[in-house]
């Protein structure tokens, strides 16, 4: 979000160092917290489900890279809560890149946790779409049922029918009307909502709830998905803010001290944390929508973002069983804090959070702190961050270049037309082709936008709904970037 907010690289540098400077040290031990908890009757089920009724998820992870570690331990982390709650393996689909558990730099090969004394959430993961699979096309392809559409992965798709229920969870780095991927090309909201269309109009489905995890991810239901397709969304943040990363190093509460990444996302372990602790079969959408909303936005009041809800509230009534099945554990180790604070459930006013973006900077800042000062680890990992620095002052200089050529001098205007966002109801753009154009015309003058970069998608976003053509864009990214 930095760029939006006017400062370009310097907050993010100042982050970084305060990030180096703070250094909470926290001891943590492990406690078992006892909860009654009843079996969900084959009855209750059918009660439910009805019939005939079906359970499906789609769990989406859309990074790489160890920087991003957290996504694919949340996303992890909720397919463990699935099988338990008794959701068969085929009918959950995880899209995942999959270089994390066995990555050079994981100090526990093979496993892969989300909160800092957690169990290992990375086993028995099914790999349906990994690597080069785990792309925008296959997901869409995949929530269609569509399997000519597929290119490559396990082939399972959710083949459903008019009496089944879908959950759909995705964290991720997201901007405006976009979420990432870890191959291929973002996903545009306009793209999913009409994979939802197509598939509330061919009746695939009896109700579905989507959580969705990213930066700005309100902009991708905001004005979109209508109240009637019985689909029920939450989403992270407003379609303007920040998401949030949670248990990362140097941090409160922090994960164990070989890990240099954040472990979780406060949205996600907001549900996760929730649902290990209690009795899905007598909680709520609704409910665990308070839990989230609760835990993301208010209890860090100063790394918050807003939950955003969209869609068909009377979903909210459904207990949490139909979609993520009746978990039936009877013991959940909690991380317990010296205070006695479980990290589960209380507030915790001293905790801090990361933007996402903040996030992706902890690996390369805690490399450079824990290298030998001198040190060849050192050097690169100085260079890695200076690259990343120069990456985001050339990505401020070119787009506030464009907005010159195409708006004056004036700075003023060309920051509130960064930041102009449109009112509650409407969606981030009309045109979403032309749109997906003009990101693509500037990409390819000026290099693929990385997150950072993508912050001044709204802008792009902004420009569109003003009228510029795909032609006006190519003449001034082309100037503005010649020299790049
Ligand atoms: C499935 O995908 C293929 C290839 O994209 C497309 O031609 C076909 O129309 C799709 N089928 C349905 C039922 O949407
Ligand atoms: C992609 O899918 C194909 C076809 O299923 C498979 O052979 C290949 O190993 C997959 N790639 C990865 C990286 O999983
Ligand atoms: C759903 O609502 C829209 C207006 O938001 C309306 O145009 C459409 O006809 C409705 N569809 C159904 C099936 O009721
Ligand atoms: C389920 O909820 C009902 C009503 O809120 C409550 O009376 C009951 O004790 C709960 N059962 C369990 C197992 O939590
Ligand atoms: C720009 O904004 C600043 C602070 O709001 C104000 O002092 C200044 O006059 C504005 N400049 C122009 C050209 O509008």
């Amino acid at each position: 979000m930095m760029g939006r907010y006017g400062g370009g690289v310097v907050p993010i540098l100042v982050a970084v160092l305060m990030m180096l400077m703070t250094n909470l040290v926290v001891e943590s031990r492990t406690l078992l917290v006892e909860n009654n908890i009843n079996i969900v009757s084959e009855e209750e089920e059918e009660e439910y489900l009805g019939t005939n009724g079906r359970r499906w998820a789609v769990l989406v992870a859309g990074s790489r890279g160890y920087d991003n570690y957290r996504h694919q331990a949340d996303i992890c982390h909720a397919y463990q809560i699935l099988r338990k709650g008794g959701l068969k393996e085929e009918n959950i689909i995880v899209f995942m890149y999959d270089d994390i558990a066995f990555n050079v730099e994981n100090p526990r090969p093979g496993t892969i946790i989300n909160k800092p004394n957690g169990q290992d959430v990375y086993a028995g993961v099914p790999k349906d779409y990994t690597g080069e699979n785990c792309t925008a096309e296959n997901f869409l392809a995949v929530i269609l049922g569509n399997k000519s559409a597929l290119s490559g992965g396990s082939g399972k798709v959710v083949d459903s029918g008019p009496d089944d229920r879908i959950f759909i969870y995705y964290a991720d780095h997201g901007a405006a009307g976009v979420v990432g991927m870890p191959a291929g090309q973002d996903l545009y909201a306009k793209d999913l909502i009409q994979a939802l269309k197509k598939k509330h109009e061919a009746r695939a489905y009896k109700s579905m709830v989507f959580y969705l995890e990213a930066c700005e991810s309100g902009s991708m239901f905001e004005g979109l998905l209508p109240r009637n397709w019985s689909i029920y969304a939450i989403t992270a943040a407003n379609g303007e803010e920040s998401s949030y990363a949670f248990y990362c190093p140097d941090d409160y509460p922090s994960p164990p001290s070989q890990y240099i990444t954040c472990l979780g996302d406060i949205f996600s372990i907001s549900w996760l944390e929730d649902s290990d602790l209690h009795y899905s079969g007598n909680e709520t959408v609704g409910q665990q929508y308070k839990v989230i909303r609760r835990r993301t936005g208010y209890d860090y009041p100063l790394y918050s973002s807003h939950v955003m809800q969209f869609g068909d509230k009377k979903l909210r009534d459904d207990f949490l069983s139909v979609y993520m099945g009746a978990t039936r554990l009877s013991t959940i180790p909690a991380a317990v804090a010296p205070n006695g604070d479980t990290f589960n459930i209380i507030n915790h006013h001293h905790s801090r959070a990361l933007t996402q973006a903040q996030a992706s900077l902890v690996y390369f800042s805690q490399k450079y702190k824990r290298a030998a000062k001198g040190s060849d680890e050192e050097v690169e990992a100085r260079r890695k961050l200076r690259d990343v620095e120069d990456g985001m002052g050339r990505v401020d200089g070119s787009m506030r270049h464009i907005l010159r050529t195409l708006f004056g001098p004036n700075k003023n205007a060309t920051e509130a037309f960064i930041n102009l966002v449109r009112p509650t109801g409407q969606p981030l753009v009309d045109d979403w082709d032309r749109f997906k154009s003009l990101v693509r015309t500037y990409e390819e003058q000026c290099g693929r936008l990385s997150w950072y970069g993508r912050n001044y998608i709204r802008g792009i976003a902004n420009l569109c709904n003003a009228g510029l053509t795909p032609h006006q864009m190519a003449a001034a990214s082309a100037q503005a970037c010649k020299s790049f």
